[in-house]
This record gives C-alpha cells, structure tokens and sequence, in this order.
C-alpha cells in the first residue's frame, strides 16, 4: 500500500541543548516503524491551520531501543522546528510516516570497512549518532572517527553520550571542531575540511583510499566539497554516502524538461488502491499534479524519497534522482517531485 500516516504518542522529551530536543515516539509494538540507523521518519503537522510536512533523523539505535527518538534543532523562524522545541510534551499525538531512507548501516554490514569517518555538522550528528551506536553496540571491529563541526560548545548535540562511548570504546574517537570558540574539547578552531581528514588519517596511519567508508551529513556545499577532495585523493564515489537535510517547500518550479509530450498529458496514478487520471501541465511535475490525490511528500527536493513511487508503464524523466540507487531505478523506482511525464500511456503506482 502506498505510505500513509499514523498516530503516534509522544513517550519522552529531552532538552539536549537551548536549541535542541529528542522527542521518543511509542512505536515498538508497529512492525512497520522498525528501522534501520541512519534512516528518518516524516511529521505531519498542523500548525496556526496550515499542514506542514517534515523529515527528521532517527538518533535512537535500532539494537538497544525499539521506540524511535528523533531529535529536532530549532531553526530561527522555523516553523515546524520551533513548535516542536517549545510546545511537545508527553502524551501528546503526531501524524508520522515510517522510517524511510537508504543513507544506513544495517547489522548485517557491522565490519564493512576497516576505517569509518563520520563526518557531522550541527544537527547532521542525528542519523549519525544512530549509525555509530549501532557498529559499536553491534561491537565491529572497525576503527571509527567522528568529526563533528560545531559553532560553539554550547551547541553540541550528544556531547556527554559521545564521550561517553568514546571511554567505553577504544575503537571509536570523536574529534570536535569549533569555528567560533577556542575550547580545549576542540581538536581544531577550524570548519569541516578535507585537511582535517588528512591529518587524522596521518595520526592513525589509516590510508583512505583502502577500505575506508565516508559517511556524511552537513550543509550541501560542505559535503559537495568533502566529496570533490575525497575524490581527488582517489577514494572511491561508492565508498561515500551522504544525507542531505535540505529541504524546498517553496512553489516554485524548476527547469522544464524539453520533450514530445503535448501538454495537459493524462496519466493513470494508483494509490490506495484506487486508480486516478490526472492531467499535467508543462513543467509540473507528477507530484505537482497529484496533490489533489494526497500523496506522500516531504522534501520536495530529491532528498528524502517519500514521494517515491513506481513506473508500471511509459517513460518519466527525473531533474534529479536523489538517493535512488541504480538497482531501484532499474526496477522503475521514481521520485515523483521530479519526474515529469515523456510521451503517452504512463501509469505510476504509489502503492508499493
Ligand atoms: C531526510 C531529512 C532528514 C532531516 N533530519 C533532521 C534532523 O534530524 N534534525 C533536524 O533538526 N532537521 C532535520 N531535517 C530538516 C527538517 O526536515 C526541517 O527542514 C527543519 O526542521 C526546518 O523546518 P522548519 O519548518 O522549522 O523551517 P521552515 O519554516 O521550513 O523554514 C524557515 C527558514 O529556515 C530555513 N531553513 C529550512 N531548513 C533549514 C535547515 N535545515 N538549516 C538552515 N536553515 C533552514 C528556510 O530556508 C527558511 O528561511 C531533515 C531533513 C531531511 C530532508
Ligand atoms: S518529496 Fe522528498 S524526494 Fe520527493
């Protein structure tokens, strides 16, 4: 069936920092809320009467605990953010998509590579506290090294749980960075950069082209530059995974893609079962044209895949292909925020 939303109770609030909160949803006895470490859910949320969707990073570990915590950073004028840092409290219900994502480690993956780099800036540390708990709880033998990029100390999400593991965990090191403060927790008052990684690699005698798994989550330009340098230093592009938290509520539209469709194209979407025709206009993209029909959506963005669907006939092109791998796009897997419509006969189903 396609996704949709269910209720779940709010069973734990944490302040982390001034400006961060875990939030624990009650969701062990729902086989479909079990995760994987990396992955994130998807709020659905009212607020002063407008419907708000958003994703937000698992931070609990799948091995130790089965309800699921998410851990939200308020952003200044953030609209969701904010009423989730200053108005949840226990008890209360929110709308939530299960967990979705392929930026993951799963149980059976545990000594993938010899050396992990984590590399985490501000709240980028959510689905990466998850995924570094889960190697260690799940006790690899790997070497792993957190870099998390901070403005101030104040600021660091999980900072006595990370040290925490650090003392418990030989294998596991995490090195602060804080570009606005000196502070003798900080290895380096610098940003997030490729130097930082040479030179941990240096002190560790650890060669990042073998066997070595980058695993990112920070503002896009920063992880666009780690990947360029990492690339340059020949580690391979199948090595390094990211996740971006950025997201496009905005209405407007992107580039139009130049086909031989005539414009309103129908097409047939399946969702719930129920088969719809709906007409696209030029530039619209299937998404666009499905609103009327509630389909799942977040990001609008090609970041966070909920609104993927299927292609059971015809031919979609996409702006942008996300997170999909090759083998999911090789099945007919589509992000329906950027596909728009090539040609006649096409059928997408959310239901999959
Ligand atoms: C896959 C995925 C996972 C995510 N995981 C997390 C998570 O674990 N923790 C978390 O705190 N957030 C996470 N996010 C971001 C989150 O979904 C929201 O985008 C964020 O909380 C802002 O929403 P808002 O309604 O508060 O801001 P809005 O009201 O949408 O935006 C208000 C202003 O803030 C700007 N803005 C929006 N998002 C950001 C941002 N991320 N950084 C800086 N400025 C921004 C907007 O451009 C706008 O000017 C994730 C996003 C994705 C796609
Ligand atoms: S809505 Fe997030 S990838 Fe399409």
């Amino acid at each position: 069936m396609a996704l949709s939303y269910t209720i779940k109770k709010v069973i734990g609030v944490k302040q982390e920092t001034t400006k961060a909160k875990s939030i624990t949803l009650q969701t062990e006895n729902d086989a479909d809320f079990k995760y994987h470490s990396g992955q994130y859910i998807t709020l659905r949320i009212k607020i002063n009467g407008e419907s708000l969707v958003r994703s937000y990073s698992i931070s609990s570990c799948p091995a130790t605990e089965k309800n699921i915590t998410f851990t939200v950073k308020e952003i200044e004028n953030g609209r969701v953010s904010s009423y989730l840092n200053n108005h949840i409290k226990n008890g209360d219900e929110l709308e939530v998509l299960p967990p979705l994502g392929n930026f993951k480690i799963e149980n059976s993956n545990l000594n993938q590579y010899k050396s992990y780099f984590f590399i985490a800036a501000g709240s980028g540390i959510t689905p990466i506290i998850s995924m570094i708990k889960t190697l260690l709880i799940g006790d690899s033998k790997s070497n792993i090294q957190l870099i998390y990029g901070n403005k101030t100390k104040d600021e660091i999400i999980f900072l006595e749980e990370l040290n925490d593991l650090q003392n418990r965990f030989p294998n596991f090191k995490v090195y602060h960075l804080l570009s606005k403060e000196n502070n003798i927790l900080a290895y380096s008052n610098e940003r997030i950069s490729i130097n930082i990684i040479e030179k941990i690699s240096l002190e560790k005698n650890i060669n990042i082209k073998e066997n070595s798994g980058f695993y990112i989550c920070g503002p896009d330009e920063m992880m666009r530059n780690i990947n360029y340098h990492l690339l340059e230093k020949k580690v391979v592009q199948s090595n390094i995974y990211f996740e971006s938290f950025t997201t496009n509520t905005s209405t407007e539209k992107k580039t139009v893609v130049e086909n031989n469709s005539e414009y309103p194209t129908k097409i047939i979407i399946v969702i719930g079962g129920k088969e719809h025709e709906i007409a696209i206009n030029e530039g619209e993209t299937i998404l666009d044209a499905a609103m009327d029909l509630d389909p799942p959506f977040s990001c609008m963005s090609a970041s966070c895949m909920v609104c993927k669907a299927k292609l059971l006939s015809g031919k979609v092109e996409m702006d942008d292909e996300g997170p999909l791998d090759d083998k999911e796009i090789s099945k007919g897997y589509i992000l329906t925020c950027q596909s728009h419509p090539i040609g006649e006969n096409i059928k997408i189903t959310y239901d999959i």
